[in-house]
């Protein structure tokens, strides 16, 4: 017997259950008595968020100062795991001060509409560059011995619906792209837990998913960390921790702890899936204490500039013409807009923290000028435009753009755009802004738009501007960063990591309806839909530009042995300027009996090179980089052909090409049908994405059950039983608790987060997450009456309530 048999042996019943649920908002169990630590897990992703006072998880309440780091759109288009295995140290340390056990983070869902509410949480369109990121920053948090929770397990790719959508997609896609973000990360960094998500996946909540919490995630990757719900997303937990769930979070209400006990006693259960949940909670538990007990501190100003550093690796500059950049410091110029002062530097929702300090664009900017002997006179500012995004003194603006030799102007999306609870709901930015940058080019032609936002957006005057930088929300010291980069002190190294798309053809059918999102497109998503039919995009995946240029030499390539291969070839900077550059790999499948996309990432890397300084650099690819997933042999299966070995500085922009003749692996053959949607696929137009059911249906190897008309169930909003007297009463009660606490909100995207969470919260959310103040047993009481069975259901109440 080893030493946690040992403790199990030594709890009660009751103490082993209350293993299944987190001691409150953000603790998880431990016993006192037998010397087993509580440990603190708090958001993440891109900062410490541990709360001062009252507890939430919408990021309501204040937390305790730590340092904000950029969030995920912009440190995947660092494109350099190094420096994300460095920001995970750093995160760790600051957990180490605050008594933080669990950061609940990386957030890896992929992003299959850039339409996303979170996606600047998330990393990119692509999952080869998501998962390498993300294990880099799991590693760097976990060598401090600091947990994550990887989440949200799996493809919660919006937030429309979140606690309730049923998220329909054909095993391949799903295993090439959605899981694949976990894949990687699981097996090669083991994140000490992981979150599963509030969604369904092919008709199960993923809290009670045991395909996906077992098969998938404990046997087939071989995941031995702990896996969490996310805050309120257990259904039916005995059903739950059968399927792999280990804690239910927060955990405020012990009601689902009370059925697990039943179902123990009751033979429903069996008590060695619970000992083996609280063995695995043992072991990661007693390890963040081990760690803990070290006390580490960390330095918030090396943070700072580490938080820069980021910065600075990852801001993209997306247009340059006409050597509008870098400014030459000591010319005349105007900074104009509000966001150069008061920064939106991060996005709204569970993640948002507050920094250690801030930095702004215009100081930063007056200090790069008065380092070199500059005065602030040099830089007009103007604010042109307020809080409530109205444009304010456009003529004394027009004035001031008129008489600088530059103008750089600061506009981005307003949290109420874009944040966690909802949806974006179009790609363009506030109109106030497109108006201000046509008007001040007419008079200053010389112009650079700087952009502050978590994902892409349209820029209908893209054309008339010759510089453009996309700052994405590069955190409190990202505004330092910025102002070396626009003088030059540094060269811009950032590359998107995902499309800035001229349409939404790719988002057909995101966010699907009410209850069910069918993933249609397959795996045309982001740019291997973009780049399979050639549309135009605005800017393209992989896109940005330095100060400097580069040149690729021609490939060569060698078989190390069997599924290993070394791409090699030269790279040489041509320019004046120091700068790293971002070299890309994609591999495109020529003439296959699957349908593939055109092209996808399968490898790359970062260099650093002086002036006319050359380097030689080797990517390497393996089976999986040329394998697709068979949903017949359940296996990663490669197609035997030619493949087209693509290197560039973006998908749009390849240098050096190479073909490949692979002989692939014993794939099992096609049945008729099968053959008939991958040509389907394979033959689907330029111009649309028009998808039949009947076609996906067999891609799917099923029927897509649509849910209509169907009773009220704890999981409907409650929103939709208010034209039934109780839905009407609970409607009434919700809306305004609803409006007491977005009036306590003074950030306008909060108060929407707010009130979109609380119009898609149903029967089951109360009872998870009132504290009580509706129990689970008066919740069934009130689905009765809203199902018309009033009597039955003041009985349920009466009954339960004695
Ligand atoms: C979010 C998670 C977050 C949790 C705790 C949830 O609403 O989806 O990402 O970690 O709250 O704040």
């Amino acid at each position: 017997m080893n030493a946690l048999d040992d403790v199990l042996m030594q709890m009660s019943l009751e103490e082993k259950v209350s293993f299944c649920s987190g001691k409150d908002f953000w603790t998880l169990q431990g016993l006192e008595r037998l010397g087993l630590p509580s440990i603190m897990v708090t958001d993440g992703p891109h900062g410490v968020r541990k709360q001062s006072a009252s507890t939430d998880h919408l990021g309501i309440n204040e937390s305790i100062p730590a340092t904000c780091f950029p969030t995920a759109s912009l440190l995947a288009s660092t494109w350099n795991p190094e420096l994300l295995f460095k920001m995970g140290e750093a995160l760790a340390l600051e957990c180490h001060k605050l008594n933080v056990g669990v950061l609940l983070g990386p957030g890896v869902n992929l992003k299959r509409s850039p339409l996303c509410g979170r996606n600047f949480e998330y990393f990119s369109e692509d999952p080869f560059i998501t998962s390498k990121l993300a294990s880099a920053l799991v590693k760097g948090i976990q060598s401090k011995g600091i947990g994550t929770s990887l989440k949200h397990f799996a493809a919660n790719n919006q937030e429309f619906r979140r606690m309730i959508t049923d998220v329909i997609v054909d095993e391949r896609t799903l295993r090439e792209l959605y899981l694949m973000c976990f894949e990687e990360v699981v097996k090669s960094a083991q994140p000490m837990t992981l979150m599963s998500a509030y969604n369904r996946l092919n008709g199960t909540y993923c809290s009670e998913n045991q395909w996906l919490l077992t098969r998938v995630l404990r046997e087939e990757w071989g995941f031995n960390g702990v896996v969490l719900t996310d805050w309120g997303a257990t259904n039916d937990r005995v059903k739950g921790l059968i399927a792999g769930e280990d804690i239910e979070m927060p955990g405020i209400t012990k009601e689902n702890n009370q059925k697990v006990y039943e179902a123990i006693l009751n033979n429903h259960l069996d008590i060695s899936i619970l000992d083996q949940s609280i063995k695995r909670q043992l072991e990661v538990s007693e390890k963040i204490q081990r760690a803990l007990n070290e006390r580490n501190d960390f330095d918030p100003l090396a943070h700072h500039e580490l938080a820069k550093e980021i910065a600075s690796e990852g801001i993209v500059l997306l247009k340059n013409e006409e050597q509008v950049l870098p400014v030459e410091i000591g010319e005349k110029i105007a900074i104009l807009g509000l966001m150069a002062k008061e920064p939106k530097y991060q996005g709204s929702g569970s993640s948002f923290m507050n920094p250690t300090k801030l930095d702004n664009f215009y100081d930063a900017m007056v200090s790069c000028y008065e380092h070199e002997g500059y005065s602030a006179n040099w830089i007009d500012y103007a604010p042109a435009y307020n809080g409530h995004l109205d444009m304010i003194d456009i003529n004394h603006v027009l004035e001031i753009a008129r008489r600088v030799h530059k103008v750089i102007l600061c506009i981005g999306l307003p949290e109420v755009y874009e944040s966690e609870g909802f949806d974006r709901e179009r790609l363009e930015l506030p109109e106030v802004f497109n108006t201000l940058v046509v008007r001040i080019q007419k008079v200053n032609p010389s112009i650079i738009v700087v952009l502050s936002n978590g994902s892409p957006v349209h820029m209908p005057w893209v054309s008339k501007v010759p510089g453009i930088i996309e700052g994405y929300l590069y955190g409190q010291a990202g505004a330092s960063a910025l102002a070396e980069i626009v003088c030059g002190l540094k060269s811009p190294s950032g590359c998107l990591a995902e499309t800035f798309p001229l349409d939404l053809e790719a988002s057909k059918y995101f966010p699907g309806g009410d209850t069910q999102v069918v993933y249609k497109e397959g795996l045309y998503v982001g740019y291997r839909f973009y780049d399979s039919f050639n549309r135009e995009v605005l800017f393209p995946f992989g896109h940005g530009l330095t100060y400097s240029s580069f040149q690729i030499e021609p490939l060569r390539i060698s078989n190390l042995d069997a599924w290993s291969y070394d791409v090699a070839f030269r790279v040489k900077n041509l320019g004046n300027y120091r700068s790293k550059v971002i070299l890309q790999l994609y591999v495109s499948p020529k003439e296959m009996r699957m349908y593939h996309p055109k092209q996808a990432l399968k490898a790359f890397k970062k260099v650093d090179l002086g002036p006319n300084e050359a380097l030689d650099v080797v990517l390497n690819l393996d089976k999986r980089a040329f394998a697709y997933y068979d949903v017949v042999s359940k296996d990663w299966e490669v197609e035997s052909g030619s493949y087209e070995i693509r290197v560039g500085f973006s998908s749009r922009n390849i240098i050096q090409t190479t073909l490949l003749e692979i002989e692939g692996t014993q794939v099992p053959s096609l049945t008729e049908t099968q053959l008939e949607v991958q040509n389907y696929y394979k033959n689907i137009t330029k111009d649309h994405l028009e998808i039949e059911d009947t076609i996906f249906e067999k891609l799917l190897g099923r029927s897509i059950v649509h849910e209509k008309n169907k009773a009220f169930d704890l999981n409907t909003p409650i929103y939709e039983m208010r034209h039934t007297v109780i839905g009407k009463i609970l409607y009434y009660i919700v809306s305004k608790e609803t409006r007491k606490m977005s009036s306590k909100q003074k950030n306008a995207g909060m108060k929407k987060m707010i009130e979109s969470v609380l119009s898609e919260i149903t029967l089951r959310n109360m009872a998870m997450m009132s504290s009580g103040a509706v129990t689970f047993k008066m919740a069934e009481g009130f689905l009765e009456m809203a199902n018309g069975h009033y009597i039955k259901g003041i009985k349920t109440i009466i009954k339960r309530t004695q």
